[in-house]
C-alpha cells in the first residue's frame, strides 16, 4: 500500500490522473473501475483537460461503475448514470455502450446484479479501479460490516450516508434507502486500486483503513490484503495517520522508474 500525500486535492487528483492516464495509454482497451460522489471530480476534469488537449483515447476504454441507487432511473437528478454522464461520459470518446452502470429502475435486483459481474467478467475483469471512501470508511456502498467477501448486491444505506448524499434529493428523507453496489470481494479482483481522500472529514477513517486491523467495520481495510494499492491524500485526509512522515520520506525518495 502506498500513501501518497500532497499539498492538495487538486494536486493529488492530477497526479492519480496521470496514472489513469498511464493506464490508458498502455493498454488502450483497459477496463476502468470508476466512482461516483466529490472526491473523483477534479480527477475526472483532468482527464477531459487530457483528452481535449493532449489526445488522450478513450474509444477502446471499458468502464464500470461501483454502484447506483436502487429505484430510480438513469436520468434522475440524483442517479449515478446522470451524474457519470454529465461529469464525464458527455466529454470524452468512451463508446456508450462500453460505460455500464448498475440499472436503479430495475424490477429484478439480483438477476441485475449477477448480470454486471458476467459483464465485468466477459470484459476480462477491471484492470484500474476508482474509490472514494465514506466518513465511515465504506468503499461502493459496502457500508461497515459488510462481508469482505461480498458479491455486487443490494445494501442499505446507513443514515449518514443518506445525510451525506442529500444533496441531489432535496433532503435526506429523500435519499432511496437501498442501493446496488459492486461487492468488495468484486473490487479487491481488480488489478490495480486507486482511492482518493480529501478532507478532515476522511481523515478518521483513512486512519483506520492505513493503520488500523483488517475489519469489515471498516470496508477500506480491506485494501490493505490486495498487492497493487495507492492512496492518494490532501493534508485534511492525511491529518491523523501516524505514520504520516514516513509515507512522505518514502513517496519524496522513490527512485525514477517507479515515479507516477
Ligand atoms: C460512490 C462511492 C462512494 C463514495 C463515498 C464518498 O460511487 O463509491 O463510496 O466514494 O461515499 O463520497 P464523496 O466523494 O462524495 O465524499
Amino acid at each position: 500500500m502506498e500513501v501518497i500525500i500532497l499539498e492538495s486535492a487538486q494536486a493529488a487528483s492530477e497526479l492519480a490522473a496521470r496514472l489513469v492516464a498511464r493506464r490508458v495509454r498502455e493498454l488502450p482497451e483497459c477496463t476502468l473501475g470508476l466512482a461516483t460522489g466529490g472526491t473523483p471530480k477534479a480527477l475526472y476534469a483532468e482527464l477531459i483537460r487530457m483528452h481535449h488537449d493532449e489526445g488522450l483515447d478513450f474509444k477502446r476504454v471499458t468502464t464500470f461503475n461501483l454502484d447506483e441507487y436502487l429505484g430510480i432511473p438513469g436520468d434522475h437528478p440524483g442517479s449515478y448514470r446522470r451524474e457519470m454522464q454529465k461529469g464525464l461520459f458527455d466529454h470524452l470518446n468512451i463508446p456508450s455502450d462500453r460505460t455500464h452502470l448498475l440499472d436503479g429502475s430495475t424490477h429484478d435486483p439480483i438477476a441485475e446484479c449477477a448480470a454486471f459481474e458476467n459483464r465485468i467478467q466477459r470484459a476480462g475483469g477491471i484492470d484500474l479501479q476508482l474509490l472514494g471512501i465514506g466518513g465511515d470508511g465504506h468503499i461502493g456502498f459496502n457500508e461497515p460490516t459488510s462481508s469482505l467477501a461480498s458479491r455486487t448486491r443490494i445494501k442499505t444505506l446507513t443514515r449518514e450516508t443518506r445525510m451525506s448524499h442529500a444533496g441531489h434529493f432535496g433532503g435526506e428523507a429523500n435519499v432511496p434507502p437501498h442501493v446496488l453496489t459492486m461487492g468488495i470481494g468484486t473490487i479487491l479482483e481488480a488489478e490495480e486500486q486507486v482511492l482518493l481522500a480529501f478532507g478532515e472529514s476522511k481523515a478518521d477513517a483513512i486512519a483506520a483503513t492505513v493503520e488500523g486491523p483488517v475489519t469489515a467495520y471498516v470496508p477500506a481495510s480491506c485494501l490493505q490484503m490486495h498487492k497493487n494499492v495507492r492512496i492518494f491524500l490532501d493534508e485534511g485526509a492525511a491529518s491523523k495517520l501516524k505514520r504520516a512522515r514516513y509515507y512522505r520520506e518514502t513517496f519524496a525518495g522513490k527512485p525514477d522508474w517507479q515515479r507516477v
